[in-house]
């Protein structure tokens, strides 16, 4: 059992520095660097790492989750998630806030994966003969898709940082 639980640990603690890591890095260093090179590598560079995050990031935030509610469950904490007694103490209202940042990030990534990457990544068919107002509106749509991608990573960027906080203080007596 205590292999079981140092093991489900580690997943969340490996998952946790993969997610926090993965978006300092795409936000605070390669988002400036792109801006330093022409326009056309950069875009070729931003789809590219931003294929490869969005299988980094779900496979962390999935790992988060399911290393999270085995690790309640062995320890015999699973019930608390539906009680009100979650919230009656320190560590509990620190994990619940962990849960609660996972949440958001898990709505944000969503919409940037199912709603704005689509957008983003949109090709024009040769064969469907596109006016140049079919043009403009996707160059628009590109435009305004690329803009929420930056303000939602930034989001992301707090809300895993903020779960990461929480998660560390579960076992020091919570944050409040
Ligand atoms: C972005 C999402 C999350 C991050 C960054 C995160 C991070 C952390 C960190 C740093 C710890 C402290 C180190 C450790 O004990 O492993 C922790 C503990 C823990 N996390 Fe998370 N976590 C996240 C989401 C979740 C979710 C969704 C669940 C459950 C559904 C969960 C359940 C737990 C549990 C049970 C602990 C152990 C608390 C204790 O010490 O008793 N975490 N987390």
């Amino acid at each position: 059992m205590l292999t079981l639980l140092l093991l489900l640990r580690l997943i969340h603690d490996l998952a946790a520095a993969t997610l926090v890591g993965s978006v300092i890095f795409n936000y605070i260093l390669l988002r400036p660097a792109l801006r330093l090179i022409p326009p056309a590598h950069a875009v070729v560079i931003a789809q590219r790492v931003g294929n490869l995050f969005t299988y980094t990031g779900w496979t962390a935030l999935t790992l988060l989750f399911l290393s999270g509610l085995l690790r309640l469950y062995y320890t015999g904490r699973l019930g608390l998630l539906i009680s009100l007694d979650l919230y009656g103490h320190g560590p509990g209202r620190s994990l619940a806030l962990m849960i609660f940042f996972w949440f958001v990030t898990v709505v944000s990534s969503s919409i940037m994966t199912f709603a704005l990457r689509p957008k983003l990544m949109k090709k024009l068919s040769v064969s469907s003969n596109p006016t140049l107002a079919d043009v403009e509106k996707r160059r628009a749509d590109q435009i305004y898709a690329s803009a929420w991608l930056d303000r939602l990573q930034l989001a992301n960027l707090i809300t895993a940082t903020l779960a990461l906080i929480a998660g560390s203080a579960v076992a020091l007596g919570g944050l409040f």
